[in-house]
């Protein structure tokens, strides 16, 4: 049985605890940055500030944090062994699958054949990764959102909820797939795509 410590007392982290909870570990408790944040946090103990890692370096960490920038710089500090997060009810092909270490897959979420999946990502509840994607380090694949065959998304993009990404297209880093988006065409420019077909949101 692992030791889990949740870098990130928030609702995603209560999510997280579950999942390893559901695992058959332990969730030794939660590190959180906010000054207000002590006592326990969903019934577990607040163990301090996220510099206090140092004093747990025989448990497992998890990073629980949805912004995937402050997820990257986290996962720079903590020099731990990391947690990789797999609801039970997740759907992962057995045939040709990479998950890095860190990442997070949540209920009822699709990881299919050929795929790879790195480090530090979220795969929310009921999202369909199909078969023979690369999904860079620190993406967040939300809710509910589907990803055809032979897609690349770059580091730290950030599909929203429901959104739609057509087979064989790339998505490059730093970018936000709004909530309900379709992506029919490569995105080669990092920024904010929303709507049906997904088109750059101007920026004034
Ligand atoms: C795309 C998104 C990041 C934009 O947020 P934002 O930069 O704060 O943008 P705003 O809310 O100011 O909206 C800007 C414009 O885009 C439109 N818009 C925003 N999100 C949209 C979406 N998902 N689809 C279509 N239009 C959208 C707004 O209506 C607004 O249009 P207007 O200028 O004509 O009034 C956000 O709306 C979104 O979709 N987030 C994803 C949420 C999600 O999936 N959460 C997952 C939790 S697991």
């Amino acid at each position: 049985m692992k030791e889990v410590v949740i870098v990130g007392a928030s609702g995603h982290g209560k999510v997280v605890a579950d999942i390893v909870l559901k695992s058959g570990d332990k969730v030794f408790g939660f590190l959180d940055d906010n000054p207000k944040m002590e006592g326990t946090f969903c019934g577990f103990p607040v163990l301090g500030r996220t510099d206090e890692w140092k004093m747990l370096q025989d448990k497992f960490f998890i990073i629980a944090i949805g912004n995937p920038g402050i997820r990257e710089s986290m996962s720079h500090k903590i020099q731990g062994e990391f947690y990789t997060a797999i609801h039970p009810s997740a759907q992962i092909s057995l045939i040709d699958i990479k998950i890095e270490e860190g990442t997070t897959i949540m209920a009822n979420a699709v990881i299919n054949s050929g795929s790879y999946v790195g480090r530090h990502c979220i795969i929310n509840s009921t999202a369909v990764v199909e078969h023979d994607n690369r999904i860079s380090d620190f993406v967040h694949i939300s809710v509910g959102a589907k990803v055809a065959g032979t897609v690349e998304i770059g580091a730290r993009t950030w599909i929203g909820m429901g959104a739609c990404i057509n087979n064989n297209l790339s998505i490059c880093s730093d970018c936000i797939i709004g909530a309900g988006a379709v992506v029919i065409k490569s995105i080669e420019e990092s920024g904010i795509y929303i709507g049906v077909p997904a088109r750059k949101l101007k920026v004034d």
